[in-house]
């Protein structure tokens, strides 16, 4: 197949990985920027640019598409679907997956376990907001914090109260949620590719702290997980639509609960933790995904 992964590094493990396992495939494999993609829309078809070079006829695209520009590489991503090319991640789950308590909800009716969350935007509500979740401890999580670095432990509700309204003085999104103490300060990243745990690593705390990223001191190691977490991480990804997605899980007394599903997946950690080629796995499936979509229109259309 003719493949294009939209990253706006070749560098990056993760990109080059997907180019090696795409030409030891046999596939014709580009890496594009998705910031120097450019686009005409119109009505009678879709045109796209890199470059000063028209681009087209690609069979897939494997979006690696950071936070930092989802809105114009999902509008690209968007472009190709529109050209018909397959993408794993549709830009549609993307966005939905990018957007924190979007996706809770989506997650929570389908019935999908995750620690009681709650969100507000008025301080005059603050107190009965934290009477709907229960007494501390609680966990406070800036919606833009990554790695770890915004995620916060109140022991006490006067804690909980000082934090929140600090944050609300900084205009900082954030939500608040029970604390899973029975997690042990261990997380497990499920690499879902299709619908199949293709590799899975368990992510330990630091002594003295409950969270499990490795950027604040984790460890992490090869595991296979249980059925019952493999099929609460497919299902996750199902629900908001992606092919390929990194489902955080920690383990309660109540069973495996999501903390997070990841639309763009790093490959370095959970390739060295497991030993899994994770990007063979990916692009063997969206080869399959190709051939199984039956007739397929290789230019843009006019
Ligand atoms: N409700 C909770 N109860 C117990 N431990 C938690 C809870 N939420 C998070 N943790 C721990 O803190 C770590 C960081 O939390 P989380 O993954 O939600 O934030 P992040 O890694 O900063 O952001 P993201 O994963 O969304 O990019 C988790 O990996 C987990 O070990
Ligand atoms: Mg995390």
């Amino acid at each position: 197949m003719k493949l294009a992964i939209l990253s706006r590094n070749t560098k990056l493990y993760s990109t080059r990985r997907l180019v090696e396992a795409a030409r030891h495939r046999g596939h014709s494999v580009r890496v594009l920027d998705p910031l120097r993609c450019y686009m005409r829309i119109a009505s009678d078809g879709f045109q796209m640019h890199y470059k000063g070079r028209e681009i087209a006829g690609y069979h897939a695209v494997i979006p690696r598409i950071g936070a930092s520009v989802t809105r114009y590489g999902s509008a690209v991503l968007r472009q190709f679907e529109l050209m018909d090319s397959y993408s794993p991640n549709t830009s549609d789950a993307i966005l939905r997956a990018r957007d924190k308590l979007r996706s809770h909800q989506l997650l929570a009716a389908q019935g999908i376990g995750l620690p009681a969350t709650v969100f507000g935007d008025n301080p005059d509500d603050t107190a009965d907001l934290l009477s709907m979740l229960g007494p501390p401890p609680h966990v406070i999580k800036l919606n833009e914090g990554t790695q770890g670095a915004g995620v916060m432990l109140t022991e006490k509700l006067s804690a909980s109260k000082g934090v929140i309204e600090a944050l609300r003085g900084l205009y900082a999104n954030f939500l608040v949620q029970e604390f899973v103490a029975e997690a042990k300060g261990a997380d497990l990243r499920c690499f879902v590719v299709g619908d199949r745990v293709v590799a899975a690593m368990k992510r330990q705390a630091p002594k003295g702290d409950f969270r499990s990223n490795l950027h604040r001191g984790g460890t992490a190691k090869g595991v296979r997980a249980s059925a019952a977490e493999q099929e609460v991480a497919v299902r996750a990804a199902q629900v908001l639509g992606l092919g390929v997605a990194g489902v955080d899980l920690i383990r309660s007394a109540r069973g495996p609960l999501v903390l997070e599903v990841n639309a763009s997946p790093g490959l370095e950690g959970i390739e060295e933790a497991s030993g899994v080629d994770v990007a063979v796995e990916i692009v063997d499936f969206v080869a399959g995904q190709v051939r199984e979509k039956p007739v397929r229109r290789l230019v843009a259309r006019r």
